[in-house]
């Protein structure tokens, strides 16, 4: 991979990806971690969007997740994309125990209806239980199904601050988006990102499987701080204004 901007351009090898998607010492930050194509597409046809994906852009997601203390994603996602279970390699989990965290990062799943795939390993095979956050309307039957496979939280309101602040409870302040694109909207619009880890992946693949969302109510413009690329791939990082 190649680093580009900022100049002087040079190769990353290693741990640089470490170096070049840091979290801060202290306090909250989310950052969301997407790809997209040049249609905006945020999956290929078969839905994935590991279709429109590539190594170099795995490297910069396993590297944004690997200090991680918590997942997020919308129900969404998990039902799309099946996620694997949540660990860390053992040499990872060094350097996080090493760092005062807990050894792997901790899944977070979003979900009202409580529909989520609870045949998936991920429940079971996480090195942490993963957390179901879900709202006042999930009904009795779903919530008993839901607490054989996670740990439920029941929260008053789905909104994004509520839905961040159960993690900060849990002292889980280093929080990467995965998306989808429904929730990644939601934080942005209550102007709770603090940074987007973005891949432009160079295919045209269609939106006919990207979910339609209605947008922020503002245009929400941040500061980019470095662009790296392989396999013609771009995988740039952006910050909140004024936040580095
Ligand atoms: N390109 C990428 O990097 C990327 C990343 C992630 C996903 N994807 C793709 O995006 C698609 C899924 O995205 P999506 O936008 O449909 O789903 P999503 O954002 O992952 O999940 C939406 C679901 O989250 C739950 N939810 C509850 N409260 C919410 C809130 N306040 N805001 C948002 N969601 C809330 C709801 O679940 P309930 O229905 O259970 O109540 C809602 O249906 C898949 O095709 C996936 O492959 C692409």
């Amino acid at each position: 991979m190649e680093l580009v901007h900022p100049a002087p351009a040079r190769t990353v090898a290693g741990d640089d990806l470490l170096d070049l998607y840091p979290w801060p010492d202290q306090g909250r930050w989310v950052r969301a971690m997407m790809v997209t194509a040049l249609d905006g597409a945020a999956a290929g046809r078969d839905g994935l969007s590991g279709s429109i994906s590539s190594s170099a852009d795995r490297e910069v997601f396993d590297a944004v997740r690997r200090l991680a203390d918590a997942v997020l994603v919308g129900a969404g996602t998990l039902r799309a994309e099946e996620y694997g279970p949540m660990r860390a390699s053992d040499e990872h989990t060094e350097r996080r125990t090493a760092a005062g965290q807990a050894p792997a990062p901790r899944l977070a799943v979003v979900s009202g209806s409580l529909d989520l795939p609870w045949e998936l390993p991920v429940w079971a095979d996480s090195t942490l239980t993963p957390l179901v956050l879900t709202g006042p309307e999930a009904a009795d039957d779903a919530l008993a199904t839901a607490r054989e496979h996670a740990e439920v939280v029941a929260l008053p309101d789905l909104e994004p601050a509520t839905l961040l602040s159960a993690l900060t409870d849990r002292g889980l302040r280093r929080i990467v988006c995965e998306g989808g694109p429904s929730l990644l909207e939601k934080v942005v619009a209550a102007d709770l990102l603090d940074e987007a880890d973005i891949t432009l992946s160079p295919v045209f693949a269609g939106t006919a499987t990207t979910p339609r969302t209605d947008g922020p109510d503002e245009v929400a413009r941040l500061d980019l701080v470095h662009l790296l690329t392989a396999e013609g791939f771009v995988m740039a990082r952006y910050t909140r204004p004024g936040s580095r």
